[in-house]
């Protein structure tokens, strides 16, 4: 059993992400200790309006999501790509939490950032309308390392994997059994 953080980061409540983020959770809390953050439901300024110049107060729902990071063993994060990267209400999620003293730190002698969530695991889940050897090869796989070399990995989040699924306007009803089968046993598993 692992204590997984499951965050929906999509915009809208109807989309297939949120429908496949449900499934998974589904599976999911058959066999593990699990916590949701839903961000769109969140009370928050996405806008992290001074960088880091001006310590900007969190409101509640952010402090209990940085609760629920600070606990976790193992994030599953459900977003679509958009622009190479998060929808703006997500990124401004992360912008908002990550900061320092909570997901890092920098270090004055050796000039350098620490990471300050190592020993957490995470997976991303994610949708997309181009093929994969476009967004990998022509776009360069800026989403993935975004993610990865910026945002989780940076923090200290390691082993990341993903499960992304391309051409997301067109799926027949054949693949969308073999997604949602993945999808169940990536819940029961704690992929
Ligand atoms: C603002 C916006 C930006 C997008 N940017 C990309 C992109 O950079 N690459 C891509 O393959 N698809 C892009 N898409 C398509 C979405 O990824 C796709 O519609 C979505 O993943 C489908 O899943 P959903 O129904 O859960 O939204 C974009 C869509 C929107 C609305």
């Amino acid at each position: 059993m692992r204590k997984i953080l499951i965050i929906d980061a999509h915009p809208d409540s109807e989309s297939l992400g949120a429908f496949l983020c449900k499934k998974y959770e589904e599976n999911a809390r058959q066999n593990h200790d699990v916590e949701k953050i839903v961000i769109r439901d969140l009370s928050f300024d996405p806008v992290l309006h001074f960088g880091y110049r001006v310590a900007q107060d969190l409101e509640p729902d952010l402090l209990q999501a940085q609760k629920k990071i600070k606990a976790c063993e193992h994030l599953v994060l459900f977003t679509p790509n958009w622009w190479g990267s998060l929808p703006a209400l997500a990124k401004g999620f992360f912008e908002r939490i990550f900061i320092r003293g909570f997901s890092h730190r920098f270090n004055p002698e050796k000039k350098i950032a620490e990471k300050l969530l190592n020993g957490k695991t995470a997976s991303v889940i994610y949708t997309q309308s181009s093929p994969k050897f476009y967004t990998k090869f022509i776009i360069g796989d800026a989403f993935w390392k975004c993610l990865t070399k910026s945002i989780l990995g940076y923090v200290g989040f390691s082993n990341l994997k993903r499960y992304y699924i391309s051409k997301a306007k067109s799926i027949d009803p054949q693949r969308m059994k073999k997604i949602l089968y993945d999808l169940e046993k990536m819940g029961k598993d704690g992929f």
